[in-house]
């Protein structure tokens, strides 16, 4: 049995990922000052502390004994971010390098980083690697990049172990209904309910990378164990291959609407895994239509 502490862990992958090192038997402590967390999504069992990652002198203590870090906390708002990019960047960057800092002082042995594939951006080539050049387009975007360069920092300077994983599209039970990273199964499932078409933009035919929470979450275990990482690397955490919007609607078997392309809207996502098999073994177990059938029995859902 290790002692994990999960940053973030009131939200929506954290929350998932405490309650599976629960199930496997791990303590679990949980850092997260509710902005966008919510209390019911804490699992029995593990020992809260509403705490905000940028006061280090209230969490220094938590990380004492702590076996590993998983950092899932930010607040990964988008428009938000463009608005406020003072606000959003000490939230972000602070939360970050705190963690970080609380985590080396405590000899903790690794920290594993929720990082976003939203460093790829405007880079248009396919599948996106990483190695190519990052093209940051939003103050959110740079700032979970900044925490990736933390991390192969404090691994470099002080030799704290670190890991970041660039999350695609994650989605599955307990997943946001509102906010940047609303997904548009949870926009078509609204409108689904509501009477409403569905909205398209474009053609439809674009295609996005999703990951199912559960291989998120799987990531981030094989991350914490994997003797070949702790350096600082980073590696992409994306579906197996992209489905295209119209298939996602299709699904629902409900009357679709189709509006002129958004400009700036990428036309393909997909994260090229081959680094993230080599260095954790890992490769998503879920492919698209399961985890989908799954959500919708979730949601309680019978698609006519
Ligand atoms: N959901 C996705 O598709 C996706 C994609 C790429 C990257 N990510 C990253 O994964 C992580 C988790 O995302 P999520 O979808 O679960 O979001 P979420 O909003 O559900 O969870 C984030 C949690 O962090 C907490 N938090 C934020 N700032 C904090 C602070 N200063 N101190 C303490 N707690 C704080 C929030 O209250 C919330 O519980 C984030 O780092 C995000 O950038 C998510």
């Amino acid at each position: 049995m290790s002692k994990y502490l999960v940053t973030g862990g009131a939200g929506f992958i954290g929350s998932t990922l405490a309650k599976r090192l629960l199930r496997d038997g791990h303590e679990v402590i949980i850092l997260d000052n509710l902005s966008t967390g919510k209390r019911e999504n804490l699992p029995e069992g593990v020992a809260f502390y509403e705490v905000d990652l940028c006061d280090l002198d209230a969490i220094r203590d938590k990380f004492e004994g702590v076996d590993g870090v998983f950092h899932v906390a930010a607040m990964p708002r988008v428009p938000y971010s463009v608005e406020h990019p003072i606000e959003s960047s000490k939230n972000n960057i602070f939360s970050t390098l705190n963690t970080f800092v609380a985590a080396r002082d405590a000899g903790v042995k690794r920290v594993v980083y929720s990082a976003s594939s939203s460093a790829y951006g405007g880079n248009p080539s396919l599948p996106q690697h990483t190695e190519m050049k990052p093209d940051p387009l939003s103050p959110y975007a740079l700032q979970k990049l900044i925490g990736e360069y933390y991390g192969t920092l404090f691994a470099d300077l002080y030799g704290l172990e670190t890991v970041s994983l660039r999350y695609f599209n994650v989605y599955g039970p307990h997943m946001a209904e509102g906010g940047a990273y609303v997904t548009v199964m949870s926009i078509f499932k609204q409108q689904y309910l509501d009477g409403k078409p569905l909205t398209i933009y474009g053609d439809g035919e674009q295609t996005r990378s999703f990951c199912h929470v559960d291989d998120v979450v799987n990531a981030n275990i094989k991350a914490m164990h994997s003797e070949t990482v702790g350096k600082g690397e980073v590696v992409n955490v994306s579906g197996a291959s992209s489905v295209s919007i119209n298939h996602i609607a299709k699904r629902f078997n409900h009357p679709i609407q189709y509006l002129d392309p958004r400009p700036g809207d990428p036309k393909h996502s997909l994260g090229d895994i081959t680094k993230t098999k080599e260095l954790l073994d890992w490769e998503p177990e879920i492919d698209f239509d399961r985890g989908f059938e799954d959500l919708i029995q979730y949601w309680g859902m019978e698609l006519s």
